[in-house]
């Protein structure tokens, strides 16, 4: 598919309305947009039933709601994508619809179905058409949550639920290099717990080391397997690969590492380029010879890691254009703008 003319875009921008954001300084941070979609499940009902979009806001709940008391929760994130014609693109939404609805089996929750979710996603994005940024300028971040909302002193999975859809638009999740810094005492996930889900609960029990990394000037943590304390996992928010030769690997996902939708997108974008891409255990003596490492994730996309550093030794990396990194990234985010023909129907266009 062919690119606009600078002279088409104008007209197609001119065209568009849009929110009073200086897109170029957008980070990964909440900007409020103007509505956000809400369905409940009752113990009555035993369903979703009733969603609906309404103003943008705080919610009210019960003090002893299960997410709350024992945070029975799960999130999703998904973008939507302005094409260079206006239009808006949703990147494979069903797959974050199939995740929920195995996270909520995990946590012991109802979970919208698949119609229902993909539903509250495009109605959320089209009544904030306005903050989906420019073209080639960020995308509308999509966050849909699932929560315990009913009484519950006990421990007990809740009576009620609600399931709510919110969005911003985001720009890039780290500004700068990536340097990871190794965990080597805190675990982000244990064989058994809930590390292969978007449990709530899975992110802020790193938010000790990675402040204090972050104090020491580090982006972000590389965590190791609790098993053995040997084998890499992914970061706090990202999952992660390594090119070494023709070979790109990636820690598998058996339980402790998030099936990130990005890391499935970007295996079959590297095999479709030619290279062999394994799933397995990557011993952390790895990053050592490592040619490249990236990072993947719907907010990081695809980024190279600048270095690593793990007991007090420090590895660098190849950054820039000539990296492979570089090259996933400008195939993937073509294919979400539109830009690159989508030959296996992986978006949606919602406008
Ligand atoms: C995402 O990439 O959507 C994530 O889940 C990362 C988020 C915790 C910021």
């Amino acid at each position: 598919m062919g690119s606009l003319s600078k002279q088409e875009q104008v007209e197609c921008r001119e065209k568009a309305e849009y929110a009073n954001v200086n897109w170029d300084e957008l980070g990964f941070a909440l900007t409020k947009t103007d509505y956000m979609y809400v369905m409940n499940f009752t113990e009555e009902e035993q369903k979703f039933f009733n969603g609906t979009l309404t103003r943008f806001g705080n919610i009210e709940m019960c003090p002893s709601s299960g997410i709350l008391n024992y945070g029975q929760g799960l999130f999703e994130g998904l973008k939507a994508y302005r094409k260079e014609d206006e239009g808006i693109l949703l990147f494979r939404p069903q797959e974050n619809a199939l995740r929920m609805k195995i996270g909520a089996d995990r946590m012991c929750m109802p979970s919208p179905t698949v119609d229902q979710f993909i539903d509250a996603v495009k109605k959320t994005v089209l009544a904030n058409k306005r903050w989906v940024p420019p073209y080639g300028r960020g995308s509308l971040y999509v966050r849909p949550l699932l929560m315990g909302t009913g009484r519950n002193l006990g421990v007990k999975p809740s009576s009620d639920y609600t399931f709510l859809v919110y969005a911003s638009p985001v720009g890039n999740y780290h500004k700068g290099d990536l340097n990871l810094m190794v965990e080597d005492n805190v675990r982000r996930a244990i064989p058994g717990g809930t590390g292969g889900i978007k449990a709530v609960t899975n992110y802020s029990p790193v938010y000790k080391p990675l402040t204090e990394a972050k104090a020491k000037g580090f982006s972000d943590l590389l965590f190791l397997d609790a098993s053995t304390g040997s084998n890499i996992e992914e970061g706090s928010a990202c999952n992660i690969f390594i090119l070494k030769g023709n070979v790109i690997s990636t820690p598998t996902t058996h339980g402790t590492i998030l099936p990130g939708i990005t890391r499935k997108s970007i295996m079959e974008i590297a095999s479709d380029f030619g290279y062999q891409v394994e799933e397995r255990a990557i011993p952390i003596k790895e990053v050592f010879d490592a040619e490249e490492i990236f990072c993947t994730g719907t907010a990081m996309v695809v980024k190279s890691v600048a270095s690593i550093t793990y007991q007090g030794k420090r590895i660098e990396y190849k950054l820039g254009v000539e990296t492979l990194a570089q090259k996933l990234h400008a195939t993937l985010t073509g294919i979400q703008t539109g830009l690159i023909e989508d030959k296996l129907g992986w978006t949606m266009l919602i406008d």
